[in-house]
């Protein structure tokens, strides 16, 4: 079953003298506790599409020039911000790659999940009450995007406490109540991380989209978290959409692989598929660039070039300046993203129009 499901969607940076296209026309589907990742070079409108999916685009600048992003029968781009805003956290979760900017120094780590559950009691609660009243109780953000901080204005009572606990052992914190009394600078990066993830879990999301989560981490500690992830899916019943700059960490735990590339969708294909038999020449660049641990890595390639300028992008396809199968067609016009197997699709003229 398709939980979200994304077409045409075109969302462009706009200035008075310029235009940057960040999101090209994309379609996506993410299904019922699938594990997506969408994986990209710095650049490629990764963030921008996390963004917008919890309604958190700074606009202006930015703006949705077309297309839908339609969450159970309802197009998201439609709504108005405040009603976007009852979505955020309930229905669809975000965690950030630094925790340390969304947990709020000055306070107790278990104060900020009182107030995070809190939310989600007063939404449940609501759902009969006027939209000002909802809108008063939902979360804030500021200019640039970002969701600001909790700043509790509750005490851990026993019930909260209580739930809290059980969100900090769902991801796996051995010694919940002791962290609950911690300040966020007292954890290690991957405990805040474990933190975020508990937090946005306790407003039982159906959609978590994760933006460079573990960038952060150590090998060691991204492995956990990444495992962690993985297992949530099953129990708490969600859906992950794993935003990475890394194919292997992509290939560790996720279901699905949309690549791309320049603010378009170039590859989509479940996991193993993409692995084993990589079409597009973009793919199979990134595909070189990871280490496997054999003598083969003196192989490995880096893809010569950089991402093109997105105000003033090629006319045809976007990957042809850096790609080693250019042919003349590729110049002239853009290619579309075909199913050419079940499931597997590509936008390359090497397999069709
Ligand atoms: N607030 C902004 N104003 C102008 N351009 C932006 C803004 N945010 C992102 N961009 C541009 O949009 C493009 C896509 O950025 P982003 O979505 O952050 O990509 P990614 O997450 O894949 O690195 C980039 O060219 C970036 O410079
Ligand atoms: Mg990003």
């Amino acid at each position: 079953m398709t939980l979200i499901k994304i077409e045409h969607l075109k969302i462009a940076y706009e200035f008075h003298e310029w235009r940057l296209v960040a999101l090209n026309g994309i379609d996506l589907e993410i299904g019922e506790k699938e594990f997506l990742a969408v994986v990209g070079e710095s650049g490629c409108g990764k963030s921008t599409l996390a963004l917008s999916m919890i309604g958190l685009l700074p606009s202006p600048p930015a703006r949705v020039v077309d297309g839908s992003i339609i969450y159970k029968g309802t197009d998201l781009v439609k709504l108005d911000p405040k009603r976007l805003r009852t979505y955020r956290g309930t229905e669809i979760a975000m965690i950030f790659q630094e925790p340390l900017t969304s947990l709020n120094p000055v306070y107790r780590i278990g104060d900020q999940m009182a107030e995070a559950i809190m939310i989600r009691e007063s939404r449940t609660n609501m759902l009969d009450a006027s939209e000002t009243q909802v809108m008063q109780k939902v979360h804030r953000t500021d200019a640039v995007g970002q969701p600001k901080a909790l700043r509790p204005k509750r005490k851990l009572t026993p019930e909260l406490k209580k739930e809290a606990m059980e969100a900090l052992k769902l991801v796996r914190i051995a010694d919940p109540e002791q962290v609950l009394e911690r300040y966020p600078f007292e954890l290690s990066g991957g405990m805040r991380q474990r933190v975020m993830i508990a937090m946005a879990l306790s407003q039982r999301p159906k959609l978590l989209v994760a933006d460079e989560p573990t960038t952060a981490l150590d090998v060691t500690t991204q492995a956990q978290v990444l495992k962690l992830m993985k297992e949530l899916i099953n129990e708490v019943n969600t859906s992950i959409m794993l935003i990475t700059h890394d194919l292997a960490v992509a290939s560790q735990v996720a279901d699905r692989v949309v690549v791309m590339y320049a603010g378009d969708v170039v590859e989509d294909a479940g996991v193993f598929d993409l692995f084993e038999h990589p079409l597009h020449p973009y793919t199979k660049g990134l595909l070189s660039c990871i280490p496997s641990g054999s003598k083969d890595d003196t192989m490995l390639m880096p893809i010569p070039g950089t991402v093109p300028d997105l105000v003033n992008p090629p006319i045809g396809c976007r990957y042809a300046e850096r790609c080693p199968s250019v042919m003349d067609v590729c110049r002239g016009k853009p290619p579309k993203l075909t199913e050419v197997s079940p499931g597997h699709k590509v936008s390359c003229f090497l397999y069709g129009e």
